[in-house]
């Protein structure tokens, strides 16, 4: 198994009202290397929280993350992590933030730069290599964000709803493009992918797994098993089906985290 949480459950102490609040778990969770696994859930469920504990910003306050089968103590560069808010460097224009990670695997500064400019043309930013990110708009910001992670190729890619700012066209091809990155290679890699978009998970992974509204646990644990490409499952009735039978999953649980 390449990441195994074990009885993983996060309760954050807020420091000035001094209230608990239990954001997550306790989640039991095995997931194969090569695997694509999209994680949804209602707003609130603790998403974000379980990405943040597997990319090792945030210490679980029970339980275990495990990456190869070593306790998860910290980031490294193992794995790519995109966060739901870009998390680009403010004072680096496009290319030095999609060029950031090569330079800590030792690439020289021609070889970051062209393999940098590659991954722009990929993701549709040619032309604005020298802009900083309050210059660009959101999608653009995504898509830099995107880029910067797949410049230095991890095994493991922690993704929190990555293209949730793109618009629907870009979005499309840029789901293409990331299964791409994924497959491409001997062993392909291993996502955890949080999406709002169910129709987006149907698309993209191999296992959904549905969590409950907070403190998330999980519901389902649903095996997507669409034969790949699949360029053409969104006219097929399966594909719908699925997305209706997971929307029934969460659709309780949407509404009371809508009034909780
Ligand atoms: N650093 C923190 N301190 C205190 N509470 C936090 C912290 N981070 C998250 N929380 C709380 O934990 C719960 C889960 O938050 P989290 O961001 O993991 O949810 P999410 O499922 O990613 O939500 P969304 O779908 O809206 O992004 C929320 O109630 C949130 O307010
Ligand atoms: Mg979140």
């Amino acid at each position: 198994m390449k990441l195994v949480c074990k009885n993983l459950a996060m309760t954050f102490l807020n420091a000035r009202s001094g209230d608990r609040i239990d954001a997550l778990g306790p989640v039991d969770l095995a997931v194969e290397a090569g695997e694509f696994v999209a994680v949804v859930g209602p707003s609130g469920c603790g998403k974000s929280t379980l990405l943040g504990i597997l990319a090792g910003l945030i210490k679980p306050t029970q339980g275990e993350a495990l990456l190869d089968g070593k306790l998860i103590t910290g980031p490294g560069r193992d794995r790519g992590v995109c966060f739901q808010d870009y998390a680009l460097f403010p004072w680096m224009s496009v290319l030095e933030n999609i060029a950031f990670g090569l330079k800590a695997q030792g690439m020289g500064k021609e070889e970051r730069e062209s393999h940098a400019k590659q991954l722009i043309l990929r993701v549709g930013l040619v032309g604005f290599e020298t802009r900083y990110p309050h210059e660009l708009s959101g999608g653009m910001r995504q898509r830099c964000a995107l880029a910067r992670v797949l410049a230095v190729d991890p095994q493991v890619l922690l993704m929190d709803e990555p293209m949730a700012a793109l618009d629907a066209q870009t979005r499309q091809l840029m789901q293409d493009d990331l299964l791409n990155v994924w497959a491409v290679g001997e062993q392909k890699k291993t996502v955890i992918y949080i999406t709002h978009s169910i129709d987006e998970a149907v698309y993209l992974a191999d296992r959904i797994i549905v969590m409950s509204a907070r403190p998330g646990l999980i519901k389902a644990d649903i095996l997507n098993d669409f034969d790949r490409p699949r360029n053409e499952i969104r006219t097929m009735p399966a594909y719908a089906e699925q997305i209706n039978r997971i929307w029934s999953l969460i659709k309780n649980d949407a509404i009371q985290a809508m009034t909780k």
